[in-house]
């Protein structure tokens, strides 16, 4: 069986799980799910990143040990998670001591081939962003130092520090990371990215990176040299190897799925994604992941949320108001997975009245009413085609590659609009057909009788195709259509099936359940 092994970032546990996380979490999720679909074995795994500066200063700022702060965070990352129907594999933390053991024979591996070095680091360092500065960096247009950071939305001082380190020899990997670049154009997704990396990093030229502090202690050890903690990304970036047991005593795992098929990450984190953990894979001879795909920020009602700036949303009011497959559905169907986007309260009820409700929910009461109203239930088992019957075959049938090609790409707004073609196809269909009408003469003529039937039953066809290719985003509302269906066959649901118009058996029974996506009112508003 083909492999998947798709990762979101380790979240910094420096604050509880916001929108920004939900958004990169949601996607690959659903990315994890749709390959699931298409038979890959799959892992999927997600977590956090609990060491360094912020950490220690948060967990100080509570009055609890940076542990103790770690595991409370812990419970409340799963709890959002399991909120949102995550179906992770594996939750690492980088506090986990198996993954500690690992990362300290990688910074030992590539301390004894003299990757690694021992220096000093000077420079102007800004710490809620963790960034170090030169001051040629901090220069304005007259080309006077301004000691403050300049990270979007940041504009905090600046310290000058100077601090032995240990430096990492990333520029000895540069010309084996273009020329990987190079040929494999997926390497870093999507393409704007790619740009972005090549001009604004690898042009102007890597130089050495520190990765070790003596500053705080909230790190993992240099076992070699007590006092060294490591920098937070050389613990934080191998944590998609060890979750695999690299570096451990059962490393089956790693040989299985690694290389990993999809890093998920946001667009700042692209850099270290694209740059930094490659050539510590280089320089330890590991294959590298076949993708990182930097996907863009979400903004709410305009306004930035971030890591270091606060405006933390969280979802939770969100999944109360909505539902969680209708956040799910908004945060991948409303903006397209690469740029920004921005969020909106009223744009989620509008997407969730139109897509959800009025498209969806009422193709599903629609039919299964009129199979209650006209046939009591149950359709017959016969059939008089209708003219329009082709042409919405021949659009289900183009749309399931199409879909598969947007989802394989994380396209998943175009993959969900593909698909709601079929829904609002279907439903222009029930006004050309005008069952209404049909049934007005079903009892005196067996023809309009046959015609019905036929109508009703391509539109529960309609609604498990949906069922299918929906269910990488819809985590609930599939089985409520199979349900109200009456579809239990568990091959009239695999991928494969979306392809095969007319698999479901004639004869559909169908049970009406409560309404799926109730419209909402605009008057309603995000508590919280
Ligand atoms: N700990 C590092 C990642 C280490 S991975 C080896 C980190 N953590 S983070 O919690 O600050 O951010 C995690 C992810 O959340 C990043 O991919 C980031 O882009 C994403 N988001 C944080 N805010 C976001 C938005 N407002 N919008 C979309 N994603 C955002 O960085």
């Amino acid at each position: 069986m083909k492999t998947f092994y798709v990762t979101t970032p380790i979240y910094y546990f420096n604050g509880e799980p916001h929108l920004g996380h939900t958004y990169c979490t949601v996607a690959s999720d659903a990315l994890a799910r749709y390959k699931k679909q298409r038979g890959y074995d799959v892992k999927f795994l997600t977590g956090a990143d609990e060491h360094g500066q912020k950490v220690e200063r948060a967990a100080a700022e509570a009055g609890v040990s940076p542990q103790q702060w770690c595991d409370d965070l812990a419970v409340k990352y799963k709890a959002a998670w399991q909120m949102l129907d995550i179906e992770y594999d594996y939750f690492q933390r980088t506090t986990n001591p198996a993954h500690m053991a690992a990362v300290q024979k990688i910074f030992k591996k590539l301390y004894d081939q003299g990757d690694i070095y021992k220096g000093s680091y000077e420079g102007l360092y800004c710490t809620p962003c963790e960034t170090f500065y030169t001051e040629s960096q901090l220069k304005d247009a007259d080309g006077k130092v301004n000691l403050v950071c300049t990270a979007e939305g940041c504009g905090r001082p600046v310290e000058r520090i100077s601090e032995e380190c240990y430096f990492f020899r990333l520029g000895k990997y540069q010309a084996q990371l273009e020329a990987h670049i190079e040929a494999n154009p997926d390497f870093i997704s999507p393409p704007s990215r790619r740009n972005e990396m090549i001009n604004n990093f690898l042009k102007p030229g890597l130089t050495d990176l520190c990765v070790s502090r003596t500053s705080f202690k909230w790190g993992v050890p240099v076992d070699f040299d007590p006092g060294h903690v490591m920098y937070v990304w050389v613990d934080a970036l191998p944590n998609y190897a060890t979750a695999l047991g690299f570096m451990s005593d059962d490393d089956s795992d790693y040989k299985k799925y690694w290389p990993a098929d999809v890093h998920v990450v946001g667009k700042e984190i692209t850099r270290f994604h694209t740059i930094i953990w490659p050539c510590i894979l280089l320089a330890l001879g590991e294959p590298l992941p076949k993708m990182i795909f930097g996907h863009g920020f979400l903004q709410i009602e305009g306004k930035k949320l971030g890591k270091s700036l606060g405006n933390a949303i969280a979802p939770a009011p969100y999944v109360e108001e909505f539902g969680v497959e209708a956040l799910r559905y908004y945060l991948l169907r409303e903006f397209a997975f690469g740029p920004d986007g921005n969020l909106t309260h009223d744009g989620i009820i509008n997407r969730y009245n139109a897509d959800l409700a009025n498209d969806l929910g009422n193709l599903l009461s629609r039919t299964v009413g009129m199979v209650e109203k006209y046939f009591g239930g149950e359709l017959p088992d016969i059939s008089a085609p209708s003219p329009y019957d082709a042409d919405l075959t021949a659009l289900a049938a183009a749309m399931v590659p199409k879909v598969e090609a947007h989802y394989d790409k994380l396209q998943f707004s175009d993959a969900l609009n593909e698909a709601w073609n079929l829904v609002r196809r279907a439903n222009k269909y029930i006004d050309e057909n005008a069952p209404w009408a049909m049934a007005k003469t079903i009892d005196a003529d067996p023809t309009k009788r046959a015609e019905l039937a036929n109508v009703l039953y391509h539109l529960a066809e309609v609604l498990r195709i949906m069922a299918i290719v929906s269910a990488p985003v819809l985590t609930r509302t599939p089985d409520v259509i199979r349900a109200q269906l009456g579809i239990t066959d568990a091959a009239l649901a695999t991928w494969e099936s979306a392809k095969d118009f007319g698999a479901l058996p004639r004869g559909v029974k169908v049970e009406k359940g409560l309404a799926a996506f109730p419209r909402v009112e605009k008057a309603a508003e995000v508590k919280g």
